[in-house]
């Protein structure tokens, strides 16, 4: 009989979670009696840096009876959330432990498939006060930040110099490079990522700030998009292809592609995250000790970036909560979240270490980075974030195909987020 088959797993997850719970606060050997402990998945998107492995082993070595097993999903965005959520969803408990972008946290958290957790659990108050806001949703904290992020502008330094020029703070130095040097040395001029995915959100996302608009406000209460300053970063991005200095090519780029083509020498300039900074200056890469990056410009001065990054949350079918809680623990440790940024490239979430010395000397961009992420917009903690992105992605889509021009993409896209806000 399906029904009581139903009713019988609602049990079983809710006992579980209410075990996941009383072991939040008790010994480990009540936990391994209630169940709360025991061995547990990881799911991630793709680990680009191969890194997180060796993270894991030490841990299965500590605690051979709470064994982790690595399960990587694909590296976009978008698929990565709808792999997640598919399971979630069917209510098995293959899924544990989750590393969620930051922009989902409202969405899994109000659709109930990831619990709540004690803040008291973890070190909060040492990690980047923007990035904690991202892990809380109805006054309650959802997740813990595992990894931050924010966009960077990456340059070539050898060709800039080769003419005599300093890298832009400015989109009008940028356009005038892309536009008259790259030409000259056989590449394109700039890059982001540009197909239509969560990627694209951010860049327009970015875009628009830059220029000091907005797509929403008020934590996604208002729609803002149709404005001068709204229209003026769809232009930028608009104009970079209508006049060459965005290629078609970059059109289909996400993070990896775009990485690629600066990586492969085919780029004078590449709006990308910080991972790729390791990536680049690697052996095989043809523009290693070549380049440089710097904050994101916007028209007149400094851009803004959007805040990236992920969390880790513990499914609400999760097998063993107390265990859960404990990798998370771990994962944002001061000593693992030092491994995440020398072994992984990927930004920490601890306060501390971008002001350390010797990873400063290491990591010359720590203080840039931690300026832009501390500066960064968050998305906004909307349950129907996938459905605004979904609607910015389309609008963008067309501005940079000039199907549409930016003041007509403009006032579409004010029109269906008043239909998304409204339904909500
Ligand atoms: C990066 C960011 C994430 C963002 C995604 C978009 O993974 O960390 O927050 O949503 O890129 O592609």
């Amino acid at each position: 009989m399906r029904w009581m088959h139903a009713a019988g797993r609602a049990l079983l997850v809710a006992a579980v979670v209410l075990a996941g719970y009383a072991g939040f606060g008790v010994r480990a050997d009540e936990d391994a009696a209630s169940g709360a402990r025991g061995p547990m998945t990881l799911v991630t998107a793709g680990d680009l840096t191969d890194y997180l492995s060796p993270l894991l082993d030490d841990w299965n070595r500590d605690h051979p009876d709470e064994h982790v097993t690595l399960v990587e999903l694909p590296d976009s965005a978008d698929e990565t959330r709808a792999q997640m959520i598919s399971e979630l969803r069917s209510g098995r408990d293959r899924f544990d432990v989750l590393n969620i972008d930051v922009a989902w946290t409202s969405e899994f958290a109000a659709a109930g498939w990831i619990s709540p957790l004690e803040r008291d659990r973890f070190p909060l108050d040492a990690l980047l006060r923007p990035v904690v806001d991202t892990a809380t949703f109805d006054g309650r904290l959802y997740a813990v930040p595992y990894v931050t992020n924010a966009g960077l502008l990456y340059y070539r330094k050898d060709i800039l110099d080769r003419v005599g020029e300093k890298p832009p703070h400015t989109w009008a130095e940028l356009v005038r490079q892309a536009r008259t040097i790259a030409p000259k040395y056989g590449l394109a001029g700039y890059a982001g990522q540009f197909l239509p995915y969560e990627g694209l959100t951010v860049n327009v996302t970015e875009a628009v700030h830059s220029a000091g608009g907005s797509i929403l406000r008020d934590d996604g209460a208002r729609v803002s998009v149709d404005s001068d300053a709204a229209r003026a970063g769809l232009r930028f991005l608009a104009d970079g292809v209508r006049d060459g200095w965005i290629s078609r090519e970059a059109l289909g780029y996400k993070e990896e592609e775009s990485r690629q083509a600066f990586q492969d020498g085919r780029l004078l300039f590449l709006r990308n995250w910080p991972y790729v900074y390791a990536d680049a200056s690697a052996e095989g890469s043809k523009v290693a000790g070549r380049f440089g990056a710097l904050p994101l410009p916007g028209p007149d001065g400094p851009g803004t970036s959007v805040l990236g990054g992920s969390n880790l949350a513990v499914s609400s079918h999760a097998r063993h909560p107390a265990s859960a809680a404990d990798l998370i623990s771990y994962l944002t440790s001061e000593r693992v979240q030092r491994r995440v940024l020398t072994e992984g490239s990927l930004p920490p979430v601890r306060a501390a270490l971008y002001e350390d010395p010797e990873l400063i000397r290491a990591y010359p961009y720590l203080p840039t980075l931690r300026k832009s992420v501390l500066s960064a917009v968050p998305r906004p903690k909307s349950p129907r974030y996938d459905q605004v992105s979904l609607a910015v992605q389309a609008v963008a889509q067309d501005v940079m195909a000039l199907r549409q021009t930016p003041e007509q993409a403009a006032a579409r896209l004010a029109r269906e987020l008043e239909t998304i806000s409204r339904k909500g």
